[in-house]
């Protein structure tokens, strides 16, 4: 039964889309191809049926790759904003194209380049081997010597808890940290907005016992002090978190010895 009316309902889509005139949205991506390296780094233009195209820019990519050109590179996986896989630069900004609307004005082009400041692997995937070190760096996981003797869980009270909210959702997308002037000239050293962020949320964790050895890998020039609070980070975020204001935590807490 519910097939027969999955079945019909997609019928009545495709006629409905056969009936409509096409809609073509211009879409220009920027692509790189490493088994060819001497050839320069192109946009490559892509016209879409936008009456035959999901919302996002994600589907629009799906749809060029399945349809137009195969070898179209880039990363995705849940097309629902929580792996953060999907991350790239979209009309101007770092974003998840699974959570970015196609501009519905055919009459301008969407220009879609890989996350800016950062090795390409190819097309729209950057290399994040850096990313990541710098996260593992930060020991990204709960430090304590003793567990309850019951072995059930660590209980924090609603108040600690709270203090996790807006932090834990992190996706790691590293929209933030590549929209970072300071991460783009200092990427070696300066840890970044996301991995910040992740620290703090360390930091700030009533179970953890880490929280002076943390500070302590933190005290320097460079890892945290070359945020200047220009803020891009937080108004990149796609998941409307505030890594700028996780940094001006951890630079208090940096200010008491
Ligand atoms: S607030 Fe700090 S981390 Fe965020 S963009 Fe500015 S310099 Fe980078
Ligand atoms: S803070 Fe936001 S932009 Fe930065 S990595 Fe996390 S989810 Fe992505
Ligand atoms: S595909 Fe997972 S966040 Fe976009």
């Amino acid at each position: 039964m519910l097939k027969s009316v999955i079945s019909k309902r997609t019928l009545a889509t495709a006629a409905a889309t056969a009936t409509k005139p096409p809609k073509m949205k211009s879409f220009k991506i920027y692509r790189w191809n490493p088994d060819t390296p001497a050839v320069k780094p192109k946009m490559q233009e892509f016209q879409v049926d936008l009456n035959d195209c999901g919302p996002m820019v994600l589907d629009a990519l799906l749809k060029i790759k399945n349809e137009q050109d195969h070898t179209l590179t880039f990363r995705r996986s849940c097309r629902e904003g929580i792996c953060g896989s999907c991350a790239m630069n979209i009309g101007g900004r770092n974003t998840l194209a699974c959570l970015c609307k196609i501009d519905k004005n055919v009459n301008k082009t969407v220009k879609i380049y890989p996350l800016p400041h950062m090795h390409i692997v190819k097309d729209l995937v950057p290399d994040l081997t850096q990313f990541y070190k710098q996260y593992k760096s930060i020991h990204p996981y709960l430090h304590r010597a003793k567990f309850p003797a019951d072995g059930k869980e660590i209980l924090q009270s609603v108040e600690d808890r709270k203090k996790l909210d807006g932090l834990y959702e992190c996706i790691l997308c590293a929209c933030c940290s590549t929209s970072c002037p300071s991460y783009w000239w200092n990427s070696e050293e300066y840890l970044g907005p996301a991995v910040l962020m992740q620290a703090y949320r360390w930091m700030v964790d009533t179970r953890d016992e880490a929280f002076a050895s943390r500070k302590e890998e933190l005290q320097n020039s460079m890892s945290v002090y070359r945020c200047h609070t220009i803020l891009n980070c937080t108004r990149t975020c796609p998941k409307g978190l505030n890594p700028g204001k996780a940094i001006a935590e951890i630079k208090k807490f940096l200010a008491v010895d």
